[in-house]
């Protein structure tokens, strides 16, 4: 591989959207962000230089940081912020990996504007396991505030309710025709006939699953999170906040006289607010142009709102490739189980708020029934200068300290206490974990996101998971390998990893509400006894807090 240097000014930008202006923070200006393009093998070296009043720190999502865990970036938990006027340099290799993923902002809700596509080619030489596509595009769905999103997470917090929803949800930052002013501002794919693009989709949404369909064409999926998987093609696709998927899209042999919408809308399980608005971009062929104000439009049909079981049968669909050159490496023995409870819950009211949760109650969310609270110092930094006293406790509880209960489903499991507690791992332990999902407030979709490691989601159900039953039932041959799976809505999810990558690894829920409730913790894996098994010293440049 080669060295590819990246500059990122982070800096203001006033962008109009809705026929409002606003000055957002952005990456060199642009909105969304910049794209890093590599080749699997490459370093990357990417220097993030702070121009903002805000603190900063960006993710690479889903790169793996091999023994670069200084490069991850979540604020608290690998690195310090950069404060205004400092810079980092996020240096990292890109192993074992090829596909889409993504940068964003991980700190406050910072990402509503900060993201980007990361896009690694195979090897020199590597084919795709697929018909090389004619053209490849990315496609990046987000979601735009009228007012400040920092502004509303501060409201929530503040009020221990839930914030307000988004103005609108965007396709490469634009809204499209169906919201006010925003015909100007549409995501336009001009196409030429009888020729296959492959479509990088990305969900960089805040807070909303989405479901994504093109009217009258359908889509091969052959990739999830930079992981091939057994191609299949379906009209309608299941997206969840930190996900990304490859599709083919085939266009007709002939130009039709004809455009057509793509549409991405929310699937919605939880019981809050929520926009059940449209972002629609439009598919045009070539022949097409110009004639475009006189041309029929056809729609999508997409899946009603709630449509569980659409949402069921297409994560059942994504199998990993699992052939003789792209192997599924799936942990057949387990050396550690963990049953995580997932969900929603509720804090006392704090002395000087008043409190627009349910029952009078602030909201919290919890894994375990512990609602993690971030430290003022970095965890990774703590760990390695053996300084863990007063920054993190290592007893995360691995079942749930609410008596968990088997015949409600959903369970009722209120109880959260704040904590900032680790899970510890020896290096190279093999570890299962479930995922059940748990609510008050009736059963809400979670999608998981772990960083450091892709896991194997070896299987998935409704209701209670059954320790007796489920387990014959797991998929070790091919089950897909991703970073972020969605623990369907009273159900749960069992994901299988190595944990081979010594460091320290945050683990949450990619709905940035309920990462705000603390609906997160992480992973702690011990260095292993070859110097090739141990964490690198930090950078000279690492931020301090
Ligand atoms: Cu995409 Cu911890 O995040």
């Amino acid at each position: 591989g080669i060295t590819r240097h990246y500059k990122f000014n982070v800096e203001l930008q006033n962008v109009t959207r809705l026929c409002h202006t606003k000055s957002i923070v952005t990456v060199n200006g642009q909105f969304p962000g910049p794209r890093i393009v590599a080749r699997e093998g490459d370093r990357l070296l990417i220097k993030v230089v702070n121009h903002v009043p805000n603190n900063i720190s960006i993710h690479w999502h889903g790169i793996k940081q091999l023994r670069s865990g200084w490069a991850d970036g979540p604020a608290y938990i690998t690195q310090c912020p950069i404060q205004t006027g400092q810079s980092y340099v996020y240096n990292f290799t890109v192993v074992g990996q090829r596909g889409t993923l993504w940068w964003h902002a991980h700190i406050s809700w910072l990402r509503s504007t900060l993201y980007g596509p990361i896009i690694i080619l195979p090897k020199r030489n590597v084919p795709y396991p697929f018909v090389k596509p004619y053209r490849e595009v990315p496609v990046i769905f987000g979601e735009w505030w009228n007012a400040d999103p920092e502004a509303v997470i501060t409201q929530a917090q503040q009020t221990g309710g839930g914030p307000n929803v988004s103005d609108a949800y965007t396709i490469n930052g634009l809204p499209g025709p169906f919201y006010n002013c925003s015909a100007k501002d549409t995501f336009k794919l001009n196409v030429k006939p009888g020729k296959t693009y492959l479509l990088r989709l990305i969900n960089a949404a805040l807070n909303d699953e989405l479901f994504f369909s093109i009217a009258n064409h359908s889509l091969t999926v052959v990739e999830a999170d930079a992981v091939y998987v057994k191609p299949f093609t379906t009209e309608t696709l299941l997206i969840t906040p930190g996900q990304t998927t490859n599709v083919l899209l085939k266009t007709k042999p002939n130009a039709p006289n004809a455009n057509f919408y793509m549409i991405a809308r929310p699937y919605v399980t939880g019981l809050g607010t929520f926009d059940n608005s449209s972002v629609a971009g439009i598919l045009e062929y070539e022949s097409s142009f110009g004639g475009l104000k006189t041309l029929p439009i056809f729609k999508p049909d997409l899946p009603a709102l709630n449509d569980t079981s659409f949402a069921t049968s297409f994560s059942s669909e994504l199998r990993s490739l699992a052939s003789a050159e792209f192997p599924a490496n799936v942990p057949q023995k387990v050396d550690q189980q963990f049953f995580f409870t997932v969900g929603l819950g509720t804090n006392p009211c704090q002395k000087n708020q008043t409190c627009q949760g349910p029952n009078g109650a602030r909201f919290a969310a919890s894994v375990n029934n512990v609602s993690f609270i971030l430290p003022s110092t970095a965890l990774l930094q703590a760990h390695f200068l053996q300084k863990s006293n007063g920054v993190y406790a290592t007893d995360f509880p691995t079942t749930p300290i609410d008596p968990f209960n088997y015949t409600g489903a959903p369970p009722n499991n209120t109880m959260v206490s704040d904590g900032t507690k680790v899970v510890v791992l020896k290096y190279n332990t093999t570890v299962e974990l479930i995922m059940q999902d748990t609510s008050i407030l009736g059963a809400e979709s979670h999608p998981l996101h772990l960083h450091g490691f892709n896991f194997f989601v070896v299987g998935q159900g409704f209701g209670n998971f059954d320790p007796n039953n489920d387990p014959k039932k797991f998929n070790l041959v091919d089950p897909v390998e991703r970073n972020t799976v969605g623990v369907p809505a009273g159900g749960w999810a069992a994901i299988r990893f190595r944990a081979d990558n010594p460091g320290v690894w945050f683990m949450h829920c990619h709905l940035e509400i309920h990462t705000s409730w603390g609906l997160r913790m992480a992973w702690l894996v011990q260095d292993g006894k070859l110097p090739s098994q141990k964490i690198l010293p930090p950078p000279a440049d690492l931020p301090k807090c």
